[in-house]
């Protein structure tokens, strides 16, 4: 099947037709995930474009703009564009969220950070600018309006085309005001076999008032990627290091097992677990778009694959709840 045969979902409101497999730029910024070869990134990128993908990831943060730079320059070599979106950091780098808003996203901080990233993508307009987190509380404060009215000018004066929060990990029930208040076209989220939590209030919600999902981290970092083992080790600037630690990642192990035995194994509803896990995700309606990262061609192309799949059935899907796995980070 080529491209032009594949099926695109609405982003909701905001109208783009998008691949629902799209592309996460995190690893590509060279921050946080080890050994990172820009070579083969690059080839990564052009690779997912030829391929039909239309829909890329990023944030400044993913290298102080690299990822943002790279993803520039693979449409450049390309020749065309695609849709991005990318993400403002909070003025004080926290994640999770923490204080104020005048802290994190005042007025003039979202204008400044988003003329940067218009520069590192080398663009007139952002299809998409996201609060890097989100809390609610943000909402009960006088500086909020200050901040909404930044996003009304950007997007008056062209410099943006919409406006979304990317959702704290672990916890999406910390943007459900935001989503009901109107003002958000999109909202991104992790989401996969064992964060099932959105699909409680924040995916109903969104489906009710149109908001396009963006669904992160569909392969658990990797825990769902096939490829870890207990004895698994992660370089010192990988982040992994630490989001494994503490007997995270053989219980990871242990749970990817069970699921890969049930989905692959037994049932053959997929051919590998990082296959099953991508199919999860875009069994639900809701989910305009899941971005797994990838800085290899072979997982482009794998993954890319996939954006055609047929849902798992209602059943699947309900014993998969049973799968769910509330981490304690
Ligand atoms: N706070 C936020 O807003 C936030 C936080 C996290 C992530 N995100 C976004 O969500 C995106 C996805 O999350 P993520 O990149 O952190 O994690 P992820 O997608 O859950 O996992 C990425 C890992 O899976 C590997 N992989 C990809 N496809 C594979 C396949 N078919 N088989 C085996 N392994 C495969 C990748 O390898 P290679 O890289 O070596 O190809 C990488 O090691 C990010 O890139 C970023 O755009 C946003």
């Amino acid at each position: 099947m080529n491209s032009t045969q594949q099926s695109f979902r609405q982003l909701g409101r905001t109208g783009l037709q998008v691949l629902p497999i799209g592309y996460g730029a995190w690893g590509v910024g060279k921050s946080m995930w080890g050994k990172t070869d820009d070579a083969e990134s690059l080839k990564s990128l052009l690779k997912a474009l030829e391929l039909g993908c239309n829909f890329f990831d990023t944030a400044y943060v993913y290298g102080d703009g690299h990822s943002e730079r790279m993803i520039a320059k693979a449409f450049e070599e390309y020749g065309s564009r695609a849709f991005v979106a990318t993400k403002a950091p909070p003025k004080n780098f926290s994640w999770p969220s923490r204080g104020l808003l005048k802290d994190s996203f005042p007025a003039d901080w979202l204008i400044f950070c988003t003329e940067r990233s218009l520069r590192n993508l080398k663009t007139d307009c952002l299809e998409i600018q996201q609060l890097h987190v989100w809390q609610d509380s943000w909402l009960q404060e006088p500086e909020w309006d200050k901040t909404l009215k930044a996003v009304q000018v950007l997007k008056k004066h062209g410099k943006i085309k919409f406006f979304g929060v990317s959702v704290n990990t672990r916890d999406p029930k910390s943007a459900l005001e935001i989503v009901r208040s109107g003002v958000v076209d999109t909202v991104q989220v992790v989401f996969n076999l064992f964060e099932q939590e959105p699909l409680e209030a924040l995916f109903p919600l969104c489906r009710e008032k149109n908001v396009g999902v963006i669904a992160r981290v569909p392969l658990d970092e990797g825990g769902l990627s096939g490829t870890l083992s207990e004895n698994s080790k992660f370089e010192e600037d990988d982040f992994r290091s630490n989001y494994f630690a503490g007997g995270l990642l053989k219980e990871t192990v242990r749970r990817a097992k069970l699921l890969e035995d049930y989905l692959v194994k037994d049932h053959k509803l997929a051919l590998s677990l990082p296959e099953a896990a991508l199919k999860f995700c875009l069994s639900f309606p809701e989910v305009s778009v899941v971005i797994p990262g990838m800085r290899k061609i072979k997982h482009v192309q794998s993954n890319i694959a996939l954006a055609h799949s047929k849902p798992f059935e209602k059943p699947v899907l309900e014993k998969l709840r049973s799968h769910a796995w509330k981490r304690n980070l």
